[in-house]
Order: structure tokens, then C-alpha cells, then sequence
């Protein structure tokens, strides 16, 4: 090698070593973005969003193993790093000290010869019950499921069972347990994404788990020994709408219900098939948990005795997603994400060196309509650091289509919206993206059916999917109010519409061929007025 060549290449080694060195290291970072500006522009990274999580490299799906302790915030992941395809799953690992700007880690746990690392969760054993916990350190346990792939090859049955991993640096690192399993098969096919939480008045863990279309909860003293508690769903479920789509995912928790002195239990379920249009979506079930029993409320089984079942959110692109552990907000709601993807598509939607990312942190809270219980969801107060308010307007005059954005004020891929209409009509209205290249996205309200729609059926790249816009997707308008309020949040390839304080969610991706670059909206047949319109960037920090 020339004497120039072999310094080049001796610079570009330090180089990379600095860097590599900087992303190890547990650091805060205030871009909500997780990759560097230069690359924002290239081919490959033009669908990469501006404020979501999204892996450097390779194949994520579910959030997993979500947890707060000692000012951050951490994120597992079902990853496979070496492919942009689903594949053998590990769990990558991101920390954040907001919820908002992600920091990747180095991967936490590996595939072994028990098997692929599927979803679950992760505890702080404050009272250190696990005895993991050496030299008065906090441990934090992880519970998985294992999946072996030989045993499902063989057509076998008992191809998941659960593991548990502990740290005893604050989730950096990871040991697997020598007892794993620590819950064997019992002879159920799909048994799987362990939840785990601690049961203040029974003053031990629960969790629950999903085998294939019910969920079975466990208890257990230490973490490693545990007893089968009960179940729930099964048998009816069938008649309720979910199409006998596999259950997965499910979370358990206690919430405070707005505005009263009442707790009730919440009881999310991920279902694939079955979504409210089509694919994956999120399910969710209110009533009490004595300790050893879920029992659903008896108002809220009448609303789904009548064939209305509850939707965390109504959009195809939220899926398997769970609270965080140990943390809640000041007035008692949990924190949230999911996966902003859909199992009918997620293999191929047009990016390349990395698939998928997850909705922005949310925040659940819980209230009560004249009907039953409901859950409401809003983005969490920690994205308003990121906001730059660009102009608020007034007494907007829809007649017809009204520009309300353009790219030369906002930047249409990092925007948080507000919108009031206080007089809603029994009309309809379309709210529309659109950019030079005539790709367009529109969404709102019809009056008719009293739903809300959103249709990326000409939003830009749309045909490596069948069914990833053959029908625009709507959803129930929860509220009976006659003041409508929209909070939109616009990345490059995602919108996230949280209506009527959050009580109707939709979540759905698009890949525009450019950027969108006007918000345009038009009334229907009759004209209206859009009271409040504020307008937010989002900035990198
Ligand atoms: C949900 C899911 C889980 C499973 C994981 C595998 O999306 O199917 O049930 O643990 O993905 O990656």
C-alpha cells in the first residue's frame, strides 16, 4: 500500500473508532431525530422520520420491555439487525431522558439456542424479591418468550415458553437466567409477550400473557417461581368482533378514571387479524383485577355485547404497543408506545435500510361518557419542549378549499397542529396534504355516518401492498360533544390524529414521492368555521 493510501486509511479507522465510541456511550441527546443531519437528504434515508424511533439499521417491530428508573427512559425493541425483513429476533435497545429524542444502545439480548427472544416486558425489582440484586444494586428483570424455531419446524407444540434476563447496570447490559425457562409450555401453540407489574395490595407480581385468543395471568413472589392464576376471553371472544385473529401483546393496569375518586383496570389486547380496518390493532377491556381474577365492567360488556369493540386506535399503524413500568404522569396515566406498523405490510413498505418505527410516547388516560368507560390518548406533554408556535389563527371561513399551511411557513414534516371547530355540522369536511408531485392524503370528519376517515389511497407509493389503501379507514367519533378538537402530529411518513381530547385515535404511515408541502381544507356541502387553527414545528434541539 502507497505511504498515502495507508495514512487515509489509518485516519478513517480513528475516525471511525471516535464515532463508534460516542454512540456507545449512555448519553443524552436532544435530536429527536436518532441519525445525523447529513444523512437526512440521501435516497435512503428520505422516509426516515423526524421524531419517531427508528432503528439505524435492520428490522424492528414491537416495543418491549418498557421501563423508567433514574431519569431515563428505556426502550426494547423486537429487532433483527442483520436484515430489513422480520427474522431472528433480539431485543435492540434505545434510552431517552423524555420519551421523545431516542438514543440508540448497543443490543441487549441475543437469540441463543433456547431460541429467538420475542416480546415482553421488564421490571425494577426495587425490593430486590428476585435476589438478583448484588451488593445493593437494582436490578431490573426482563421477562421474554422464547420461541424455538426447531421445535416449530418439527410441528411441535410447545414452541414458546417464558425466560426471564436481569441487569444490574440499569438496562445496559443483560444476563439470561441459568433456570430459564422459568414458565414451560403447557401445551398451547401461540403462548407469548409477558407483561409483568407489581400488585401493590397483594404485595406480588402479576402477569399476564396471551395464548392464542385469550390471555392467562400468572403470579409470583420472586420472579423466577410462578403460579397460573386465571384466564380471560377464549370462548366469546369469537362473537365480539376480533375474527379469530391471534391474541398477543396484552398489558394490565390499574388507572385513575378522570375527574372522580374511582380506579378501574385496564386490560389492553393486541389482535392480528381482526383491526377495525383490517390487519393489527389494539383492543382494550375495562373492569377490576382482585388479585388473582379480571372481571369486566358490567356497562362496558353491554357496549361490547353489542358488537363495539373498544379500539385504543382506530388507525392500521399501531400495534403491540404497552406502558411503561414504574412511572406514571402526576395524575396517575400511563405511558405509552406502540409499533407503528401492520402485519399486513410491514415486510414490504419502500424503505430499505431499516423497517418501521413506533408513534410517539403517549399518554393514557382514563374517563367516563354517558355510555361506559373509555380510554383517551394524547401525545405526551414532554413533545412541547420541541415546539416552535409558528402562527395561530382565528375565525377560518371554509367555503369551499381553504389553504391553511404552506411550505414556506412550516415544514409539513415535523408539525404539531391544533384545530377547534366549535359548531360541528351534521356535514363533512377533508382535510388534504398534497404536494408538486399531486400525491395527497386526506382525512376528517363525516357528518353522515358521524365517523372519522383517513385515505392514502393516492399518497404517494401505495402498490407494494394490496391492502395497504384499498380502503380509506374510519373510525367512531367517541364524543357526543358538538365542539370537535383535532391535534394532528405530521412526520415524513406518519400522522398521528388524536380527536376530541384524544377519546378517537387514527395512526397511519404514508410515503409520499416528495415531501408534503400544503394543508388544504374543504367543507363538504355545507360552509363552516374553523375556530382555532395553532400551528407548531417541531424542531430539532
Ligand atoms: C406481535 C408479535 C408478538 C411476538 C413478536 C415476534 O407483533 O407477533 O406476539 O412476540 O411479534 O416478533
Amino acid at each position: 500500500m502507497k505511504n498515502h493510501h495507508l495514512k487515509f486509511v489509518l485516519v478513517l479507522a480513528a475516525l471511525c473508532l471516535v464515532l463508534a465510541c460516542k454512540d456507545q456511550g449512555k448519553k443524552e441527546d436532544k435530536d429527536p431525530a436518532v441519525h445525523s443531519e447529513n444523512a437526512l437528504d440521501t435516497e435512503a434515508e428520505m422516509y426516515r422520520p423526524n421524531f419517531h424511533f427508528t432503528p439505524k439499521v435492520g428490522w424492528m417491530n414491537d416495543p418491549n420491555g418498557m421501563f423508567y428508573y433514574n431519569g431515563y427512559y428505556h426502550l426494547y425493541y423486537q429487532h433483527y439487525p442483520d436484515g430489513n425483513k422480520w427474522g431472528p429476533m433480539h431485543w435492540g435497545h434505545a434510552i431517552s431522558t423524555d420519551m421523545v429524542a431516542w438514543k440508540e444502545q448497543p443490543i441487549a439480548l441475543y437469540p441463543d439456542e433456547k431460541g429467538y427472544i420475542f416480546s415482553g416486558s421488564a421490571v425494577v425489582d426495587l425490593e430486590n424479591t428476585s435476589g438478583f440484586g448484588i451488593g445493593g444494586k437494582v436490578p431490573i428483570i426482563a421477562m421474554f418468550t422464547y420461541h424455538n424455531t426447531d421445535i416449530k419446524k418439527a410441528k411441535g407444540i410447545d414452541v414458546e415458553s417464558q425466560a426471564i434476563a436481569y441487569s444490574l447496570d440499569e438496562g445496559l447490559t443483560w444476563t439470561k437466567y441459568s433456570g430459564n425457562p422459568v414458565i414451560e409450555n403447557p401445551g398451547i401453540r401461540n403462548f407469548r409477550d409477558p407483561k409483568v407489574s407489581w400488585n401493590k395490595e397483594q404485595k406480588k407480581w402479576i402477569m399476564v400473557l396471551a395464548a392464542n385468543d385469550k390471555v392467562m395471568f400468572y403470579g409470583s413472589k420472586d420472579l423466577k417461581s410462578w403460579e397460573l392464576l386465571s384466564d380471560f376471553g377464549g370462548d366469546w371472544d369469537r362473537e365480539l368482533g376480533t375474527h379469530g385473529g391471534v391474541w398477543e401483546c396484552p398489558d394490565l393496569f390499574p388507572i385513575p378514571v378522570e375527574g372522580s375518586e374511582e380506579t378501574k383496570w385496564v386490560l389492553l389486547v393486541s389482535i392480528n387479524p381482526g383491526g377495525p380496518n383490517g390487519g393489527s390493532a389494539t383492543q382494550y377491556f375495562i373492569g377490576d383485577f382482585d388479585g388473582t381474577k379480571f372481571i369486566m365492567d358490567t356497562e362496558f360488556e353491554a357496549v361490547l355485547n353489542k358488537g363495539q369493540n373498544h379500539w385504543l386506535d382506530f388507525g392500521k399503524d399501531n400495534y403491540a404497543g404497552v406502558s411503561f413500568s414504574n412511572v406514571t404522569s402526576k395524575d396517575g396515566g400511563k405511558f405509552y408506545m406502540g409499533w407503528m406498523s401492520n402485519w399486513e405490510y410491514a415486510n414490504k413498505v419502500p424503505t430499505e435500510t431499516w423497517r418501521s418505527a413506533m408513534t410517539v410516547a403517549r399518554e393514557i388516560k382514563m374517563f367516563k361518557d354517558d355510555k361506559s368507560y373509555r380510554l383517551a390518548s394524547h401525545p405526551v406533554d414532554e413533545i412541547d419542549a420541541y415546539k416552535v408556535g409558528k402562527y395561530k389563527k382565528e375565525n377560518i371561513q371554509v367555503d369551499g378549499e381553504t389553504a391553511l399551511i404552506k411550505v414556506e411557513k412550516v415544514d409539513l414534516s415535523r408539525a404539531a397542529i391544533n384545530f377547534t371547530i366549535s359548531e360541528l355540522k351534521k356535514d363533512s369536511f377533508t382535510f388534504k396534504l398534497s404536494n408538486k408531485v399531486g400525491d395527497e392524503l386526506s382525512f376528517g370528519y363525516d357528518g353522515t355516518n358521524n365517523t372519522y376517515f383517513l385515505d392514502r389511497s393516492k399518497s404517494g407509493k401505495t402498490g407494494f401492498s394490496t391492502t395497504f389503501s384499498n380502503k380509506r379507514s374510519t373510525a367512531e367519533r367517541i364524543s357526543s360533544s358538538k365542539q370537535l378538537t383535532g391535534t394532528l402530529l405530521l412526520d415524513k411518513t406518519s400522522i398521528e390524529l388524536f380527536y376530541d381530547d384524544g377519546s378517537t385515535v387514527m395512526t397511519e404511515i404514508f410515503f409520499p414521492n416528495a415531501p408534503f408541502e400544503t394543508l388544504s381544507v374543504a367543507s363538504v356541502s355545507q360552509d363552516f368555521i374553523l375556530d382555532n387553527l395553532e400551528v407548531n414545528q417541531l424542531n430539532r434541539h
